[in-house]
């Protein structure tokens, strides 16, 4: 019997978090959002993304007209306060300013004006695209004519907006119709480590299976406003789900640079 191909068969898969090089949804400028709330605290979380293998991330600040009012003007400060504290640590990981956009009218204000916070990704096409990472509310639908017309505000600036957690939503687990008419329109779509490491329940859990089994995902992502959500990445290192959605050519981290 040729034992070393048994070996192969039985050595379970493995995540290599190098493979995905970047995170594209994090909380880590500090004392902006409900994220990292200092220096000290983002630290300790790009120094655990590193330890995971990741080499760069986009920091995504919440931006919500009521609860964080954020700005590219009120952002940039704090950002930069954190790049000198990683500079002077000398931590060999990339940071880049976004943000994450509540879908609200004053979203597609914003989305018409074009003045938002967006990062360059590659798509599987080999088109630089400029992309905008947006989220739904928690407890109701957005209206569909906000959706659509947020979609083609976005396209019409050139942006490709990127929907945060498409399986948080509790509204859209059994009926996900607002999916479809995002993707159909161009939208893309991510999920949460946490969700799939089971945080959130069964119910979070298997609808973020769902979506990556379905082709849907472009980016999984730690949406890291503490260690806890560093560590539901490493919690998933031998996730088959994950190994098989890596292996499917679905994913678009490496469409920042490797
Ligand atoms: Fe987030």
């Amino acid at each position: 019997m040729k034992w070393s191909w048994l070996w192969k068969r039985e050595r379970p898969a493995s995540v290599r978090f190098s493979d995905l090089a970047w995170d594209v949804h994090s909380h880590l400028v500090p004392g902006v959002d409900d994220g990292a709330p200092d220096l000290e605290a983002a630290l300790e979380m790009v120094r655990g993304m590193h330890a995971l293998g990741y080499k760069g991330m986009v920091l995504t600040p919440h931006v919500m007209s009521d609860l964080y009012p954020n700005s590219p003007e009120t952002l940039r400060p704090a950002f930069d306060s954190l790049q000198a504290a990683v500079d002077q640590a000398q931590l060999p990981v990339k940071l880049k300013l976004a943000a994450e956009y509540l879908l609200e009218p004053e979203c597609l204000e914003l989305l018409q004006s074009g003045e938002l916070l967006a990062f360059t990704c590659v798509d599987q096409a080999g088109n630089e695209k400029e992309v905008v990472l947006m989220e739904f509310g928690f407890h109701h639908a957005p209206h569909e004519d906000l959706v659509k017309e947020s979609l083609f505000a976005a396209q019409t600036r050139g942006l490709t907006p990127l929907l945060a957690h498409c399986e948080r939503y509790p509204y859209l687990h059994k009926e996900d119709g607002l999916l479809e008419l995002w993707r159909e329109r161009g939208g893309w779509m991510s999920v949460n480590a946490a969700s799939l490491a089971g945080a959130y329940g069964p119910e979070t859990r298997d609808m973020a299976k769902k979506c990556m089994d379905r082709g849907w995902v472009s980016f999984l992502c730690s949406d890291a406003h503490g260690m806890r959500h560093v560590r539901a990445l490493e919690a998933l290192a031998t996730s088959k789900t994950v190994v098989r959605w890596m292996a499917s050519g679905q994913s678009l981290h490496r469409g920042l640079g490797a």
